[in-house]
């Protein structure tokens, strides 16, 4: 097969990348490099320096004529969202419209979305289930819904399969030390650099952390087949900051400095995501402990 990956230069994007080469998939990856390292991507794969809002994106994907478009590729730090709406609408938005758009040239093809658990907002009940109202509470969180919208709107008017995946919060190699899910990247970069780690809050907030490699099969999957539908992505398991810190330090020996500073306004106290959709219906689960995925998370930026 023949995927052509946005954002491919990217944490999440790049592990993908790894896994469809392996798996000896024809890999294409359109990315303008503003949050992406060119040094995560591997040879033998075509790149193109581009940008998905662009018109040159559909000249490439016009001549690629990929077979599945994983569409990675988004402006996702959720402070810039709400700072600069308009260039976080024109990338997240705007740029999945040209994605689709890109879909229309190439009969046949299908395409996978990475959404995210910010469209659910402060869940009224747990663990959030794709059934929960959307009501996001950041601009981050608006334009990772709307494009849901336009997928599913292309693929009733143009026929395009899709399956649409909504991340808890994912870590793993790769992974830069600020964004959304960023907290055990800052851990671990704290920990390989002898720096202090500050927990915003009392460390009881509780969130969803799912390993990259579990991503990757579920998008694997996502690649093999559509589904046609949003499905979570998560672990289905809830832990609290101060757990997971406390995990951390016991798995990879290491003993932080931990402050405690105030809370920071629209974080969500308490967040996990039921994960058994997935399940059923892409017959996918996640595979890597947080014990497993944190020493793995740790000893990849210990080596480097
Ligand atoms: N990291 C998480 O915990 C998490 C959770 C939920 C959803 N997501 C979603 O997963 C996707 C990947 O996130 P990530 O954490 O790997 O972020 P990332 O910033 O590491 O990757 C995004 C990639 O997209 C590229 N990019 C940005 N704007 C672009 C543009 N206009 N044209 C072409 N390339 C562009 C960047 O250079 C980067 O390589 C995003 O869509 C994000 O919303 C991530």
């Amino acid at each position: 097969m023949k995927v052509l990956v946005t954002g491919g230069a990217g944490f999440i994007g790049s592990n993908l990348v790894e896994e469809y080469l392996k798996q000896n998939h024809k890999v294409v990856v359109v990315d303008n490099l503003s949050t992406g390292k060119k040094k995560y991507l591997p040879d033998g794969i075509t790149f193109y320096e581009a940008d998905i809002a662009d018109a040159e994106f559909l000249r490439i994907v016009e001549e690629e004529k990929p077979d599945v478009i994983n569409h990675h590729a988004a402006q996702i730090d959720v402070q810039t969202s709400i700072k600069e709406p308009v260039f976080d609408a024109k990338i997240n938005i705007l740029g999945t419209i040209n994605v689709l758009e890109a879909c229309r040239q190439v009969p046949g093809v299908r395409l996978v979305y990475a959404s995210s658990a910010a469209v659910y907002g402060t869940p009224e009940y747990l663990p959030v289930d794709e059934n929960h109202a959307v009501a996001p509470l950041s601009t981050y969180g608006i334009s990772k819904h709307t494009p849901e919208h336009y997928i599913q709107s292309y693929s009733t008017l143009y026929g395009i399969p899709y399956t649409i995946l909504r991340y808890a919060n994912v870590y793993g190699k790769h992974q830069d030390p600020k964004g959304e899910g960023g907290v055990i990247s800052i851990l671990v970069d704290c920990a390989v650099s002898g720096r202090d780690f500050t927990i915003f809050g009392d460390g009881e907030q509780t969130r969803d952390f799912i390993h990259v490699e579990d991503l990757v099969t579920a998008n694997v999957a996502a690649t093999e087949k559509s589904y046609n539908e949003i499905v979570n992505i998560s672990t289905n398991i809830e832990l609290d900051l101060n757990k997971t810190v406390a995990i951390f330090q016991e798995v990879t020996g290491t003993e932080l400095v931990v402050h405690y500073g105030e809370e920071r306004k629209g974080d969500i106290k308490k967040s996990f995501l039921d994960n058994s959709k997935a399940k059923n219906l892409m017959g996918w689960e996640p595979k890597i402990s947080l014990h497993e995925g944190l020493l793995k998370t740790y000893q990849f930026y210990k080596k480097m």
